[in-house]
């Protein structure tokens, strides 16, 4: 039980024992105490309302069963042998029960109907995170639709490395959009960088280091996308430190942007691009074995080794594969 439950439990102790108190002092003697005796008995449906709300329809009975434990002992000792003052009492006993269940029932509504509503609040947001990030990869994809096409292979290994390191649906979904996402940044870089087939100079590598960080705050702007462009930002970083854009070492590097980057190489060498033809499984998986620890995180890797031996990573998609809905590869 935590802190605020175990408090809202000690609060019901106590005005359950207030009232038993006020109850037994207040005796019969006039008409007017005997009225305000009749009052604090009357009095136990707080006790009851109080634990409907704060532990539901089991709390509102239980608090009822317990006060209702009370009044029977308060019966039995102060009014035996009064017959008709004791059906009177004994009626009470149902109303404490009555008002448990019915409190603890209208609760339990009242939750239903916020975790509805919070839920479709929730499902709004998340659609319109998607759609913002969509918007950003079909962008891509009209600028250069082998990045777009990439960028889709990335976000399904994404998802199934995920899952294989028991990642909860809401982090795969986060990492499979930041998958989707992760070279937005290139968007902005000029033809001579974004198409060359050669060596970059010193100017057109830096241009290109610069994409993650366009990625990120062009992901920033997408309600919802705060976390995205957090993995997005930090998927070119290097256990060793020898990464961009800001040199992160080992733990530094957040664990969904490493797998990230484990699933980009993997993406990466196993795509036919215009400058290299596609490599096959096994070299894939050799070059990688040799940059895991200093170039890729090593845990990730073998967690991309178990999701390939399980069948999880489907192969590379061919150039004549769909790309994000609506969109299809230039001629
Ligand atoms: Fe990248």
């Amino acid at each position: 039980m935590d802190l605020e439950k175990r408090d809202q439990l000690r609060r019901l102790v106590l005005w359950t024992a207030a009232i038993t108190a006020a109850h037994l002092l207040v005796g019969t003697q006039s008409h007017l105490v005997h009225g305000g005796h009749i009052l604090l008995g009357a009095l136990y449906m707080f006790p009851v309302l109080k634990g409907a709300v704060a532990f539901g329809l089991r709390g509102g009975v239980l608090t009822a069963l317990a006060v209702m434990a009370l009044y029977s002992v308060h019966v039995l000792v102060s009014w035996s042998g009064r017959p008709m003052a004791n059906q009177d009492q004994w009626a009470m006993l149902g109303a404490y029960l009555f008002v448990g269940v019915s409190a603890g029932v209208l609760v339990r509504q009242a939750d239903r109907h916020r975790w509805e509503r919070d839920e479709v609040i929730a499902r709004s947001a998340r659609s319109e995170t998607i759609r913002g990030l969509t918007s950003l990869a079909i962008a891509l994809g009209e600028r250069d639709p082998d990045s777009l096409r990439h960028s889709e292979h990335v976000a399904r290994v994404c998802e199934a490395l995920g899952a294989e390191v028991g990642l909860s649906r809401h982090e795969i979904d986060r990492l499979r959009l930041a998958g989707l996402v992760h070279d937005v940044g290139k968007i902005g870089i000029a033809d001579d960088v974004l198409f060359s087939s050669g060596q970059f100079d010193e100017q057109q590598r830096r241009a290109m280091h610069e994409h993650p960080l366009r990625a990120a705050a062009m992901v920033r702007t997408i309600y919802g996308g705060e976390d995205i462009a957090a993995i997005v930002e930090a998927h070119h970083e290097q256990p060793d430190g020898s990464g961009y854009p800001k040199g992160l070492r080992g733990q530094e590097i957040p664990f969904a942007a490493r797998l990230l980057r484990v699933a980009d190489v993997f993406a990466a060498l196993s795509e036919m691009r215009r400058y290299k033809p596609a490599m096959t499984r096994e070299s894939v998986m050799e070059t990688m074995h040799a940059m895991s620890g200093p170039s890729i995180d090593r845990e990730c890797f073998e967690a991309l080794e178990r999701a390939l031996n399980k069948g999880l990573i489907q192969d590379a998609p061919s150039a004549a594969s769909p790309v994000v809905q609506g969109t299809a590869p230039h001629a």
